[in-house]
């Protein structure tokens, strides 16, 4: 039976809201006012309210806010380092700002998600460069893609590769904990494969594993959870340990490090917005990681 991925889509749109509400991050508002004027009305119907709702009363347990923030600036900070050679493919890109800040950039950027979020995004992308009078980058390219779907990788693979092996970046945040373990092994093996044929250079990078059994939450958080898997109708699922993330990516033929997202600190906008606990805010930095993953061809089979 086919899975249901569009019910997690609104949660792009409550990402969107909470940085426009609560960061500085660059085009957060602009972005969650196009949404707004041009989203589906269904998009916000199903959006999960109780986020900004709790924060009203308890902005101090808003420690998540960190969290959201550090994931964005964390993984830009690491596909900086990578030269432009490498072609940057964003999964579940939902209404993330990364394209649009890497407009000037030589290298190419896909977008991609799944098509009813991306058409979403590609309009919310052209209302903002129209109402700034700037043209679109032409590296900038937009592509539905369920990441879960073995062939549209593979379409994706013959649409910007065929015959070309390249040197490609496979980035994500905020979708693993919404997949189930079995699928976190398809996601992976999908990854792998479209590697295997279309990488010349393979790496995937993301914030979206860490060791989970190490998060405190507070009930304000648990009940939050307990309302975005109702609405999303999936259960939330993590990796425990380190341990198990290095484990997963081995079996995958991916050789991984993990560096936690302390560094990130000091650029944190939402600091300075919302009253947070700055010592829980670096505590929960340092678990966070950014998980840069090598695909190693054949490792596999060796
Ligand atoms: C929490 S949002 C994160 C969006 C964005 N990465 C961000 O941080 O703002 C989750 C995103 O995953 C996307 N998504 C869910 N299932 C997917 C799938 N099977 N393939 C691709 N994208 C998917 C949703 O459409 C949504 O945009």
């Amino acid at each position: 039976m086919p899975e249901d991925y569009e019910k997690i889509s609104p949660t792009a749109v409550l990402v969107a809201f909470m940085r426009a509400r609560y960061t500085d991050m660059p085009y957060a508002r602009e972005i969650y006012s196009a949404a707004r004027q041009m989203t589906k009305p269904y998009f916000f119907k199903k959006t999960p309210l109780i986020f900004p709702r709790l924060a009203r009363f308890a902005p101090s347990t808003m420690g998540r806010l960190a969290y959201l923030e550090g994931r964005y600036l964390s993984l830009n900070e690491a596909i900086n380092t990578l030269d432009d050679s490498y072609t940057v493919i964003e999964i579940a890109s939902g209404l993330s700002a990364r394209g649009l800040e890497r407009m000037s950039k030589p290298s190419v950027y896909i977008e991609t998600d799944l098509p009813d979020m991306l058409a979403t995004k590609q309009k919310v992308i052209q209302k903002i460069l129209a109402e700034k009078s700037a043209a679109p980058s032409p590296n900038h390219y937009f592509y539905a893609l369920n990441a879960l779907d073995p062939n549209a990788w593979e379409q994706l693979g013959h649409t910007f590769f065929d015959g070309n092996k390249g040197n490609i970046a496979v980035i994500h945040e905020g979708l693993a904990q919404y997949l189930a373990a079995e699928e976190k092994v398809k996601l992976r093996d999908n990854i792998a494969r479209f590697f295997d044929r279309y990488a010349a250079k393979g790496v995937w990078i993301t914030t979206d594993f860490f060791p989970y059994k190490k998060i405190r939450k507070t009930w304000i958080l648990k009940l939050i959870d307990r309302r975005i898997e109702k609405k999303t109708g999936r259960k939330y699922h993590q990796f425990a340990t380190l341990e198990e993330i290095l484990k997963f990516l081995e079996q995958g033929g991916f050789k991984a490090s993990l560096q936690d997202c302390s560094f990130i600190f000091d650029r944190l906008t939402c600091v300075g917005k919302v009253p947070l606990d700055k010592a829980r805010v670096q505590e929960v930095l340092r678990i966070y990681k950014i998980c840069t993953a090598i695909y190693a061809q054949n490792r596999r089979d060796s």
